[in-house]
């Protein structure tokens, strides 16, 4: 079944899938999901495989769930980050990724501030690499978590609906990939941010603009709010973080505008009282856990798809 829908060595993202690699992912990961509701959460699938956590960047989230992932699968898995390893010596990313891949992992997953580091490692290396988040660019197994939340909270009926995302879209990495992957699953996005925070050319991607959030989440099936980069105050793009809670933070007033029962998702880590409420966060239309229990699954899913696509 890999092997005639999956067609790359690499996940870097979303816009590299075709619509049945995407399915393959997200059923992939609901079978997998069974597994994390076992009293014994491992399976052998990928007993003698390495996969190797190079995490040039802070994370909970992403980090914890593959290393979870892969060893639920029974994969090895081998964790590097910034502090502590040769980086603070200079050691250049090309050259950490050599010594890294001579160790014969079978898949590298990177996480990096540089948008473009994984797709510069993923050409220079025979292992599989995966995208965990560079820079700016793309965020793909978050954007595939979300669209599994979605298609679990909507029981498989995605086309058709409408996504509106809130907050920072010019410097969000989701916001990017979850843009690709939903068009690509035939929901409608929405966005609404501050303009200093919007891409000059937003009105050339496949989305509407909103200038007011009352307006955006009217009828709406479901809304993401992103994590307010607070750096982003000190580059001058945010005069006043109370201002930006005023009309940015996404509160249960606003969700009583959209469909009914549509749901709240954030992929973390939250700013509670900034993008989003303190009470909605903690709310039952928030899925932002279930976001959560999704990335072990998903993540489950890429692993083994990667890890196998060699296998005969
Ligand atoms: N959503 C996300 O990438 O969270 P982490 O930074 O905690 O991995």
């Amino acid at each position: 079944m890999i092997h005639t829908k999956w067609r790359h060595k690499d996940l870097l993202d979303t816009d590299d899938l075709a619509p049945d690699e995407v399915t393959l992912l997200l059923d992939t990961a609901r079978e997998f999901q069974e597994i994390n509701t076992r009293p014994v959460k491992k399976v052998p699938t990928l007993r003698g495989k390495g996969v190797v956590l190079f995490f040039a960047e802070n994370s909970t989230r992403t980090k914890t769930s593959f290393d979870v992932a892969g060893k639920r699968l029974s994969a090895d898995t081998f964790a590097l980050s910034k502090s502590g390893s040769s980086i603070a010596k200079g050691e250049s990313l090309k050259d950490t990724a050599l010594t890294l891949q001579a160790m014969a992992p079978d898949i590298i997953v990177i996480r990096h501030s540089s948008s473009g580091a994984a797709r510069f490692l993923a050409d220079r290396l025979s292992c599989s690499v995966v995208n965990a988040g560079d820079g700016w660019h793309a965020h793909p197994t978050q954007a595939l978590l979300d669209a599994y939340t979605l298609r679990e909270y909507w029981q498989g009926d995605m086309g058709g609906k409408s996504l509106l995302i809130v907050g920072d879209i010019t410097h969000s990495r989701v916001a990017r990939s979850n843009i690709h992957l939903l068009n690509l699953l035939g929901l409608s996005v929405r966005v609404h941010g501050p303009r200093t925070l919007l891409p000059l050319d937003i009105h050339n991607w496949p989305v509407a603009v909103y200038s007011n959030l009352d307006e955006a989440v009217a009828g709406v099936d479901a809304v993401m709010c992103l994590r307010l980069q607070l750096e982003r105050q000190q580059a001058g793009l945010l005069p006043d973080l109370a201002e930006y809670a005023t009309f940015f933070c996404v509160t249960k007033r606003h969700m009583a505008m959209a469909a009914p029962g549509a749901p709240l998702l954030h992929p973390g880590p939250i700013n509670r009282g900034l993008e989003i409420a303190s009470d909605l966060a903690d709310a039952p239309e928030s899925r932002i856990l279930d976001q959560v229990t999704a990335g072990v699954a998903l993540r489950m899913a890429v692993l083994f798809t990667l890890g196998m696509r060699n296998e005969p």
